[in-house]
């Protein structure tokens, strides 16, 4: 599928999604965030395809934000429109992923940008990556997730503080805060978030989609993640993987998962 706005390319089981709007900062706008869906929709829906990574064009910005231009007139009702559908579309969507999906921010990850990190399973960052929520800047709040994923992730004092002073936080602030889980050199940053990737594709896929719902449990209100950490582990028990990868243990040799 050819794409406007983005760059996929699948290099041994792994789909590389490049955001590409450079002079842009590569903001997301409303084609932008459609492309994104689908192309994830695609990745996962392919077999072969086992981890996703999400990064930006050129070595200045991840994503600098949803497209301010295309909101800046927005009503009251069109602003609820645009939270509620980008949400649903794009930032629950990769959340709720099947496949594991990781971003590697190349740059400013600012507004939109952070909060399409955050929705990711987990983020690298190169070491010139800024962070932010700058929403209350423009005299509006992150809409996208971000005062919820946000403070998952670094506690709400901290979360609190980024959004009220619009700050943006380096490389090494949101590595000790736990926003990224590493820094690597812009050159290393690719091939790290590969080698993470490759990893994960030595492991059950089904346990992998699993483990995603388990967690994710967590943050859902209304249900208990016990109950689904429970219904999970058991499901695990009638798939052809757990038999693989268990009889591939006593039989002293490496799994060969099919993701059945
Ligand atoms: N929406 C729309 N356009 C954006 C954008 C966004 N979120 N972020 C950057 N751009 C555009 C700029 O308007 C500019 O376009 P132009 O060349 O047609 O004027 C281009 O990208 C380059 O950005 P510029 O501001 O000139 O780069 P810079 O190096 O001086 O500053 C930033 C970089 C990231 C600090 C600055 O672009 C910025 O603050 N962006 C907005 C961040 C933000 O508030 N995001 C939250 C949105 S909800």
């Amino acid at each position: 599928m050819q794409f406007n706005n983005l760059i996929v390319q699948i290099e041994n089981g792994v789909g590389v999604i490049t955001i590409n709007r450079p002079k842009k900062l590569n903001a997301l706008n409303k084609d932008t965030i459609l492309e994104l869906h689908h192309s994830i929709k695609d990745l996962d829906a392919a077999h072969d395809i086992r981890v996703i990574i999400i990064t930006g064009s050129g070595d200045k910005a991840f994503v600098a934000g949803a497209d301010i231009s295309e909101f800046s007139d927005f009503d009251v009702q069109q602003a609820a429109q645009l939270s509620r559908e980008g949400q649903e579309l794009l930032f629950d969507f990769i959340e709720n992923l099947s496949t594991p999906v990781i971003a590697a921010i190349n740059g400013f990850a600012l507004g939109g940008g952070l909060e399409l990190a955050m929705a990711t399973h987990f983020r690298v960052a190169s070491d010139n990556a800024r962070m932010g929520l700058p929403e209350v800047s423009l005299g509006v709040i992150p809409g996208y997730g971000g005062t919820q994923r946000l403070a998952q992730l670094v506690g709400k004092g901290r979360a609190l503080e980024m959004i009220m002073t619009a700050q943006m936080i380096n490389a090494s602030q949101a590595e000790l805060w736990g926003l990224v889980n590493a820094v690597k050199s812009q050159e290393e940053l690719l091939p790290y978030c590969f080698l993470l990737a490759e990893k994960i594709k030595q492991n059950g896929p089904l346990a992998i989609s699993a483990a995603i719902k388990a967690v994710n449990a967590n943050f859902k209100e209304g249900i208990s993640g016990f109950d689904i950490e429970i219904s999970e582990f058991a499901k695990c028990f009638g798939t052809e993987d757990f038999k693989e990868g268990t009889t591939a243990f006593l039989e002293k040799r490496k799994a060969k998962f099919t993701g059945h």
